[in-house]
């Protein structure tokens, strides 16, 4: 298993090496490399048994340091980043040739993000590299949300993990690329939708696909726990499968019944957000057969959890 603590100096010289690291941000745990080692960032795809062709983000601590990696910061982007960075958002730039073809799986942009996390932020400082990240989990499982997380499912294959608690956020970075000038949605996430159209105006979706290379983290069954996850209203499944050994996953608090998890007890979508990946992984090691589970409104973070419960249902 994994050390796990709060050493900085630590968490430096391991990835210095050229090692791995877990990090806590305020969205998910990351499993950090030097973005400018390919030698490191290989070492991020076979930890997480990642396929090659889905590229990573990386985090820094400047607006100065994006500006080292990228050719350029479109106005609507430096918008978004004067007024939410540090925080929960990704902006997809075109590369300079210092970040390596590896990270960015041979795309031309390259997805960059100043993280809010404290304790990630002090190890940020410390270092003369940014930190290439993808969520710390196996390649299509829940992300992971406490170091806990982090240890039990890669703990043996990494030295060190950085404990900054639960992530506050929960739920992955929302993704902004840009289509001339035009920002484009790759990825529903912890930044609302209706706080960003508000600095740029209308944004664009992406169009969901499983089989888009540009955007690889669109893949369906992404964030799945290994049980199957039923979604819909859950009086109507309750019925349907009353038979069955079910555990089911409500928005608001419900009556207390055997194996009833719920997001948020008075019904709080940032709550919810915070509470997911880690109920998701508490259902998924209850001894049932089947997780039943409803959508929650979809307007602000309500949009990215919805997302995940869809994509954690698509097995
Ligand atoms: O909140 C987060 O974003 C977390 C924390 C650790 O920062 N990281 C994270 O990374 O969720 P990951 O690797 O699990 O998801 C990154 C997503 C992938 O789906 C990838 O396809 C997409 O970002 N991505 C990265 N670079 C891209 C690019 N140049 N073009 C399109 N999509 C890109
Ligand atoms: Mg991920």
């Amino acid at each position: 298993m994994a050390q796990i603590g709060t050493d900085i100096s630590l968490a430096k010289d391991i990835l210095t090496r050229g090692d791995l690291v877990g990090i806590p941000t305020e969205t998910v745990y990351g499993l950090a490399a030097n973005a400018l080692n390919p030698d490191a960032v290989t070492k991020i795809f076979t930890t997480k048994e990642r396929p090659s062709f889905d590229p990573l983000i990386v985090h820094t601590d400047s607006l100065t340091n994006v500006s080292e990696f990228v050719q350029e910061i479109p106005v609507k982007a430096k918008q978004l980043a004067d007024q939410f960075w540090p925080g929960p958002l990704t902006l997809l730039l075109q590369k300079k040739s210092i970040i390596p073809d590896l990270v960015t799986s041979g795309l031309d942009t390259v997805a960059v993000r100043i993280p809010r996390h404290p304790l990630t932020q002090a190890l940020l400082a410390q270092l003369d590299f940014p930190l290439a990240a993808p969520s710390a989990n196996p390649f299509g499982y829940i992300s992971p949300t406490t170091a806990k997380h982090v240890n039990d499912q890669l703990g043996g294959e990494i030295d060190y993990i950085l404990d900054g608690g639960s992530c506050t956020i929960g739920v992955e970075s929302t993704i902004i690329g840009f289509n001339n000038d035009i920002p484009v949605v790759y990825r529903l996430g912890g930044m609302a939708i209706e706080e960003i159209e508000k600095v740029v105006g209308k944004v664009d979706k992406m169009p969901h696909s499983s089989s888009n290379p540009s955007a690889p983290g669109m893949l369906a069954s992404h964030y799945a726990p290994k049980k199957k996850l039923i979604l819909g209203n859950l009086s109507d499944l309750k019925n349907k499968y009353k038979g069955q050994d079910v555990a089911t996953l409500s928005f608001i608090k419900e009556k207390d019944q055997r194996h009833a998890y719920f997001l948020s007890e008075l019904g709080d979508l940032n709550e919810a957000a915070q509470n997911l990946f880690s109920k998701l992984r508490e259902l998924d090691d209850l001894p049932v057969d089947l997780i039943l589970a409803e959508l929650v409104p979809d307007e602000g973070l309500g949009r990215a959890i919805n997302d995940r419960l869809k994509r954690a249902a698509a097995l």
